[in-house]
C-alpha cells in the first residue's frame, strides 16, 4: 500500500497537467506495469476511464465538475480518507471527474446494519455525474474498483444501503450480485441547503451484502 501511494504521489509530481478547461489536470497518466495504472478502464468508443483513490489535488477538479455547494462533500470524503477511516474511490475520463463512491472501512453507519454486519465495509455515496454519463458502465467499474479493494484487505463481503425509492440503483446492485439482508434503517444525514439552512434527512432503505471473490479470481462478471 505505501509503495503505491509513492507511485501516485511521484505521478502527481512528476506529470502536472491541463484538463480541457486549462484547469490544473489531475495527472491521469497511465504508465505501463506500473502498480497505480492498474484500474484502467475501456467503456467503448474509445474513451478510457481510470479509477484511483482520490488525491488532495483533485478537490478543486472534483468541485468544479461535480459541485457539492456549501456541503463540500468532497472534501468531507477525502478528510475520513486521510484519517484512515475509508477509501475515496473516484473515477476519470480525460482528466475529468465523472463518478466517485467511498468505502467506509468501519461498515455502515447505522447501528441495525452495523450490529448485524460488524466486519462488513460500505459502498457509500456511490455517484456518477453528470447524468449523460449515466447507463454507461462507469458505476458498474466504480463498484467493482470497490470490491476489489475490499478483497485486497481480506473482507470477505461489502455492504451498501439502497434508498427504497431508488429502484434503479436497486436493480443494478441486485444485478451485480447483491444480495438482501432483510435489514432496514433510516438513513440519516443531513445538508445545506443553497440558503445555507442545515436540513435533516432520514430516509428509509435497506442494507445490501455481496460476497467478495478470492483474491486468485478477481474477474468479475458484469
Ligand atoms: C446509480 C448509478 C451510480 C449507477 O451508475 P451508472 O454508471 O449509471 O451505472 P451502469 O451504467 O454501470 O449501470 C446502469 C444501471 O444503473 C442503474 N441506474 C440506477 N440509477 C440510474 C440512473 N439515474 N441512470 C441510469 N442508470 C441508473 C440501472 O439499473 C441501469 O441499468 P439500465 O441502464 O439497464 O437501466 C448512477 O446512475 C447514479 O449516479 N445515479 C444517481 C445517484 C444514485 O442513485 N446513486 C446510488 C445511491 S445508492
Amino acid at each position: 500500500m505505501k509503495d503505491h501511494q509513492n507511485v501516485i504521489s511521484s505521478h502527481a509530481a512528476a506529470m502536472p497537467s491541463r484538463d480541457r478547461r486549462g484547469y490544473p489536470g489531475a495527472a491521469n497518466v497511465m504508465h505501463k506495469d506500473c502498480p497505480a495504472c492498474h484500474d484502467q478502464h475501456h467503456l467503448g468508443k474509445g474513451l478510457t476511464m481510470i479509477i484511483r483513490e482520490c488525491r488532495e489535488s483533485d478537490l478543486p477538479l472534483l468541485e468544479l465538475h461535480i459541485p457539492s455547494g456549501r456541503n463540500r462533500t468532497h472534501e468531507v470524503h477525502f478528510h475520513r480518507q486521510q484519517q484512515g477511516l475509508s477509501t475515496f474511490q473516484t473515477a476519470w475520463i480525460d482528466d475529468v471527474p465523472v463518478g466517485f463512491g467511498e468505502v467506509r472501512w468501519r461498515g455502515c453507519a447505522a447501528a441495525e446494519a452495523h450490529e448485524r454486519y460488524p466486519d462488513c465495509p460500505e459502498l457509500n455515496g456511490l455517484s456518477v455525474w453528470p447524468p449523460q454519463r449515466q447507463s454507461h458502465g462507469i458505476g458498474t467499474a466504480i463498484i467493482h474498483a470497490t470490491e476489489a479493494l475490499a478483497a485486497q484487505r481480506g473482507y470477505r463481503h461489502i455492504g451498501l444501503g439502497v434508498d427504497d425509492k431508488n429502484h434503479r440503483a436497486a436493480t443494478l446492485y441486485l444485478r451485480l450480485g447483491h444480495q438482501e439482508t432483510g435489514c432496514r434503517y433510516l438513513d440519516r444525514y443531513h445538508r445545506i441547503d443553497d440558503h445555507g439552512i442545515r436540513q435533516e434527512v432520514a430516509n428509509p432503505c435497506r442494507f445490501l451484502i455481496k460476497p467478495l471473490q478470492n483474491m486468485d479470481d478477481q474477474r468479475f462478471s458484469r
